[in-house]
């Protein structure tokens, strides 16, 4: 069992009641009635995932994917929490809408379900949404993620009253007036394709402008997908002179370079884009270092006949929340940059830190939910996108090999998910 949140990493039994942490412990004498699982010598027992970014497209998208099918995904993926994004169809910006996507949550009966509400109403960036009744009716974050919160007075604002109801601003950073009609990186790449590039700058622009805002209102920024080696230098900075800023990553920009978009593989297209490899190095040792809190999926499902579109045409985005555990150990414990109580910190405790979450997330601790993922770091499977729970396919890594097999997904003390190879 690794448990980050309590230094704890060592060969204990773990006991869920009524649906918490009850203890953990050398050879824990198990009550009568208590289901038992015996586990292979490899498996590692975790606190649940939590992911703070995944698109789960109800209401209007539900031919890509459903809170339903999306709470699957995520427990599929290890998650035990997943933060839903707003911009759906219409966007998620009235308590009446939050409740909705709460409901359908609970009633998946997968992974918990978190709204996350427009930070502006239809997200059209001009007026803020009702932030209080949104908090009230469940949502712990605002967000108009999908595009820029392009006013600075709005962000301003918007990071003033947020501190009232303490919750963070997930900030989308990037300047449209940069970014342009661009579908991939700027760079050498983009000129072989013919393709219009997006600069680096389009997004340290932004973060340069939310992390001057964190620090004049003393709000809490929260930085969506990190992409580029300037965002990585400017949080830094401005984390340490006190803003209250804290950062995401997603797995497939600490893995894939703008060189993956060669062949005009629209499963490769997402915003921000796959940068170069200086990029992935930067955000990858940014991970390490504590300067970017976590990672997150940015699980962003289309339909196959939107991608199959012209690279120009097709919708940014791929599906994440079933291949984050593998890539990331592919990508940050295997080569040694991380062990895996430092990838389990990343994926479970901090995140957990960074949203509202009810308390006793992101820990088993007792008396914390029963929420608990237990992994085989040592075994592997190929990526078959056909096998999703999503119902989007996708994704860049289709046919990869990847270490680490979800055996178990448990929320509120109740199996939610079992994986094939189980020990
Ligand atoms: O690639 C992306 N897809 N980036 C975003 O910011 C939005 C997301 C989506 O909603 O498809």
């Amino acid at each position: 069992m690794i448990d980050p949140s309590q230094g704890l990493d060592d060969r204990v039994d773990l006991l869920i009641a009524d649906g918490r942490i009850a203890r953990w412990g050398r050879d824990l004498q198990a009550p009568e009635s208590a289901e038992t699982v015996d586990l292979a010598p490899d498996c590692v027992i975790s606190p649940g995932f939590v992911d703070l970014h995944a698109h789960l497209r109800e209401p209007g998208g539900e031919h890509k994917e459903t809170i339903a099918s999306g709470a699957r995904a995520a427990a599929a993926g290890g998650f035990t929490s997943v933060c839903a994004m707003p911009n759906t169809d219409p966007p998620i910006d009235d308590p009446a809408a939050v409740g909705f996507v709460r409901a359908e949550g609970m009633r998946a009966g997968a992974a918990r379900v978190y709204p996350v509400a427009a930070a502006t109403v239809g997200s059209q960036g001009t007026q803020m949404t009702e932030i209080g009744e949104l908090v009230q009716a469940g949502a712990v974050a605002v967000t108009d993620d999908g595009r820029p919160i392009a006013s600075s007075k709005i962000m301003r604002r918007l990071l003033e009253y947020t501190q009232t109801f303490g919750i963070p601003v997930l900030s989308h950073a990037e300047e449209l007036a940069l970014s342009g009609n661009g579908v991939m990186n700027e760079g050498l790449i983009s000129t072989t394709l013919g393709l219009q590039g997006i600069p680096n700058a389009a997004e340290d622009v932004m973060v340069a402008r939310d992390v001057i805002l964190a620090g004049l209102t003393a709000g809490h920024v929260h930085i969506c997908h990190v992409s580029t080696q300037g965002a990585v230098e400017l949080i830094r900075a401005a984390k340490a002179r006190g803003v209250n800023v804290t950062a995401e990553v997603t797995p497939h920009h600490l893995t894939l370079t703008d060189e993956a978009v060669q062949g005009y593989r629209t499963e490769c297209k997402v915003n921000p884009p796959l940068r170069s490899r200086a990029d992935v190095e930067a955000v990858r040792a940014a991970l390490v270092e504590g300067v970017i809190d976590c990672v997150a999926t940015d699980h962003a499902p289309h339909h196959y006949e939107e991608k199959e579109r012209e690279f120009d045409d097709a919708p940014f985005g791929v599906v994440g929340l079933e291949t984050a555990l593998g890539v990331s150990l592919k990508v940050l414990v295997e080569p040694g940059l991380l062990d895996l109580a430092g990838l389990i910190d990343r994926l479970a405790c901090r995140p957990a830190r960074i949203v509202p979450l009810p308390e006793g997330t992101g820990t088993l601790a007792a008396g914390a939910p029963g929420d608990v993922t237990v992994f085989d770091p040592t075994k592997r499977t190929r990526v078959r996108p056909e096998r999703f729970h999503s119902r989007s396919r996708n994704t860049p890594f289709a046919g990869w090999e990847l270490p680490g097999v979800v055996l178990l997904t448990i929320v509120g003390g109740r199996v939610v998910h079992r994986g094939e190879a189980q020990g």
